[in-house]
C-alpha cells in the first residue's frame, strides 16, 4: 500500500498476473505469432483519423493486451485521464491542472478550471494570433523603418521552442515560402549569430517565447537579439514594438523586458511547457502556415483527444500504446525506445518527443514522494529514415538489446516539384516497410546456409529478429496528422505515467542545474566563489579559466 490507499503496482494481481504470463511466453518467435494467426497484420490494425496504427508485430497475444488493459483498470488510468479532461489539478507537486487538451477544444466547449470556463480565453488568444499572423503574412506588419517584416526568429528552449521549430520543419510545405523564419535556443551565441548574421533587422520581428519570462537562455538570447536590432538599425527603445512580441504567462517579466504587453500572447499555468505548441506558443509557426493550417493542425489534436477520452479500451491507440512500453519495459527489461520516421520532414520530431516523453516521465519518486520500484520512462531516441539505417540500425538488428520502435512513414509524399522526387517516395517507403519486416522475422542460420554462406560466417549474417515494433501509416503529413500524431504521444505518455504513479506534469530534475550554472558563472568571469567547488569542477573551471587567459 501507499499513502493514497493505492497497492503498490508490483504488488497487485494484475502485475503478478503479466509476470507470470511474461515467463510462460518466453521466447516466443514473431513468427510463430503470425503462423498461428495468418490475419494477424489486419487482426492487430486500430484506426484513429488518418492514422493506421499496426501493433502485430509487438511481443503480445490478446491475452497479454487483455492483462495489460487489466492493470491499467487496476491503476486507475481511466480515472485520472477523466479528472485531467475534467480541469482537475492532477499536477500535484505544482497544484495545477493539466489541460492542453483545451488549446484544441471547440469554441462552444466548457471546461473549467476553479470554476472559470477557459475556452473562451484560449479562442481569443487563437483569434488575436490569426490577426496578428495575417498582417505580418500580408506585409501589413511593419518594422521600425516602415519596412514590412519578411523575416521571423522565435526565440525560447525547451516546450517555447522544440514543439514550433518541430512542426515548422514537419509542415515545410504548408509554409510561406517568401518569409524566413528561424528558431534560436542555445545560449550559445552561436545559435543566435547564425540565426541573424544574414538578416535585414529592419524587416526582422523576433518572437520571444517562454511560459516564465525568467529562462535564462532566452533571456539571454532576446537581450543579446534586442541589443543587435537596435545597434544595426542606430535606433532607440522606441524600435522594440515594432520588432519584438512575446508569448508568455508572465506579464509582469514580459513588460520588464520593455515588451508592450499589447505586443503579448497569453497562455496560461494550466498548460506545461512540453505540451504548449498549441497555444501561443504556436505563433512563428502560426505565421509560417497561416491561421487556417494551425486551426486544422488543432482540429487533428483534438480528434485524438475525443478518441482517447471516448474509445473503449480495445481500440483505444493512446492506452494501446502506453501499455506496449510498459509490457516491454518493466517485463523486457527494455531501456530505451526509438521513434523513427519515415519522413525527412519529421527531422526534428524525435527531438520533440524526447521532451515530451523524458521531461514527463523521467522519475523515480511516485506521487507520494515515495521512491519507486520499477523501470519508468525510456530514453528516447531516433532519427529520421533512411538515414539511421547506415548508422545505428545494426545495433537494433544484431546488438543484445531489445529496442522497441515506432515506425512512422506516409503513403504520398507532400512535396511536388519533380517527377523523379515522388518516384523517390516508393524507394523511401520499400526500405520503411522491409525494416519492421526485418527486425520481426530475421533470419534464421538455415536461410543463411541456403545462400551457401560459409559455416563460420553463419551466426554473422544470422538475423535472430523478434524485434517489436508498431508501423504508423497514414496518407499525407498534413497540419492535421501532425496534430493527431503529436496528441498520440502525448496521451500514451500520459498512459503510462498514471500506471507508473508519477507526476507526469513536473519537471524538477532541471532545476538543479540551472542553480549551479548560476552559481559557476561567476567563478568563471570573476575568479570569485569557488571555495566549496569539488576537487573535479575546481579544476576543470581553472583549466577553463587558464585557457581563456584569466
Ligand atoms: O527547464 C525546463 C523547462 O522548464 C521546460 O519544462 C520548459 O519547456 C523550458 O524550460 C522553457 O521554459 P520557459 O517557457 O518558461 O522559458
Amino acid at each position: 500500500m501507499n499513502a493514497q490507499g493505492r497497492t503498490k503496482l508490483n504488488q497487485t494481481p494484475e502485475w503478478a498476473a503479466l509476470a507470470e504470463h511474461r515467463e510462460a511466453f518466453g521466447r516466443t518467435h514473431l513468427r510463430q505469432l503470425f503462423a498461428d494467426e495468418p490475419e494477424r497484420g489486419s487482426a492487430y490494425t486500430l484506426t484513429v483519423g488518418d492514422l493506421h496504427v499496426d501493433y502485430s508485430k509487438h511481443l503480445v497475444t490478446d491475452e497479454t493486451l487483455r492483462l495489460l488493459r487489466g492493470l491499467a483498470d487496476a491503476t486507475g488510468v481511466a480515472g485520472l485521464r477523466d479528472a485531467m479532461f475534467r480541469g482537475e489539478k492532477i499536477n500535484t507537486t505544482e497544484d495545477r491542472a493539466v489541460l492542453h487538451t483545451a488549446l484544441r477544444a471547440p469554441r462552444d466547449a466548457v471546461i473549467e478550471v476553479d470554476g472559470e470556463n477557459v475556452v473562451p480565453a484560449v479562442h481569443a488568444v487563437l483569434d488575436k494570433m490569426a490577426a496578428f499572423s495575417e498582417r505580418v503574412r500580408a506585409g501589413g506588419w511593419t518594422g521600425h523603418t516602415g519596412r514590412p517584416v519578411k523575416n521571423v526568429v522565435n526565440i525560447g528552449i525547451g516546450g517555447s521552442d522544440l514543439g514550433p521549430a518541430m512542426a515548422y520543419e514537419a509542415l515545410r510545405s504548408f509554409t510561406d515560402r517568401s518569409l524566413t523564419v528561424r528558431f534560436v535556443s542555445n545560449v550559445d551565441g552561436a545559435d543566435l549569430h547564425e540565426a541573424v548574421r544574414d538578416l535585414d533587422p529592419a524587416e526582422t520581428l523576433f518572437v520571444v517565447a517562454s511560459k516564465t519570462f525568467t529562462t535564462i537562455e532566452t533571456i539571454t538570447n532576446a537581450t543579446s537579439a534586442r541589443d543587435w536590432l537596435l545597434t544595426e538599425l542606430k535606433a532607440g527603445q522606441e524600435a522594440v514594438a515594432r520588432h519584438f512580441v512575446a508569448l508568455s504567462t508572465n506579464a509582469e517579466k514580459v513588460a520588464d523586458f520593455g515588451i508592450d504587453t499589447a505586443n503579448m500572447f497569453e497562455f496560461w499555468d494550466w498548460v506545461g511547457g512540453r505540451y504548449s505548441y498549441d497555444s501561443a506558443i504556436g505563433l512563428s509557426l502560426m505565421i509560417a502556415i497561416g491561421p487556417e493550417r494551425f486551426r486544422e493542425m488543432l482540429d487533428g489534436f483534438h480528434l485524438v483527444d475525443e478518441h482517447f477520452r471516448t474509445a473503449p479500451a480495445e481500440e483505444n491507440v493512446p492506452l494501446l500504446l502506453g501499455l506496449l512500453g510498459i509490457w516491454y519495459g518493466q517485463f523486457f527489461d527494455a531501456q530505451s525506445h526509438a521513434v523513427l520516421p519515415y519522413s525527412h520532414y519529421l527531422s526534428k520530431f524525435t527531438a520533440y518527443l524526447q521532451q515530451l516523453d523524458m521531461e514527463s516521465n523521467g522519475k523515480s519518486v511516485d506521487r507520494d514522494g515515495a521512491p519507486v520500484e520499477w523501470q519508468t520512462g525510456p530514453v528516447v531516441w531516433g532519427t529520421p529514415g533512411t538515414n539511421g539505417q547506415h548508422a545505428y540500425y545494426q545495433l537494433i538488428h544484431q546488438g543484445t538489446k531489445t529496442v522497441p520502435a515506432d515506425f512512422i512513414g506516409f503513403a504520398s509524399p507532400v512535396h511536388d516539384l519533380l517527377p523523379g522526387l515522388i518516384a523517390q517516395h516508393d524507394l523511401l517507403m520499400a526500405n520503411f516497410f522491409a525494416q519492421t519486416q526485418a527486425l520481426a522475422f530475421g533470419k534464421t542460420p538455415d536461410e543463411v546456409r541456403a545462400e551457401g554462406v560459409p559455416e563460420e560466417l553463419v551466426p554473422h549474417k544470422t538475423f535472430r529478429g523478434n524485434h517489436p515494433t508498431t508501423t504508423i501509416l497514414a496518407d499525407r503529413l498534413t497540419p492535421s496528422v501532425l496534430g493527431q500524431l503529436i496528441a498520440l504521444y502525448e496521451h500514451k505518455v500520459f498512459v503510462q505515467g498514471a500506471v507508473w504513479n508519477i507526476d507526469s506534469f513536473d519537471q524538477w530534475g532541471v532545476e538543479l542545474g540551472k542553480v549551479l550554472a548560476k552559481k559557476i558563472e561567476p567563478v568563471l568571469t570573476e575568479g570569485t566563489g569557488g571555495e566549496n567547488l569539488d576537487s573535479s569542477t575546481a579544476h576543470l573551471v581553472e583549466t577553463y579559466r587558464s585557457l581563456r587567459g584569466r
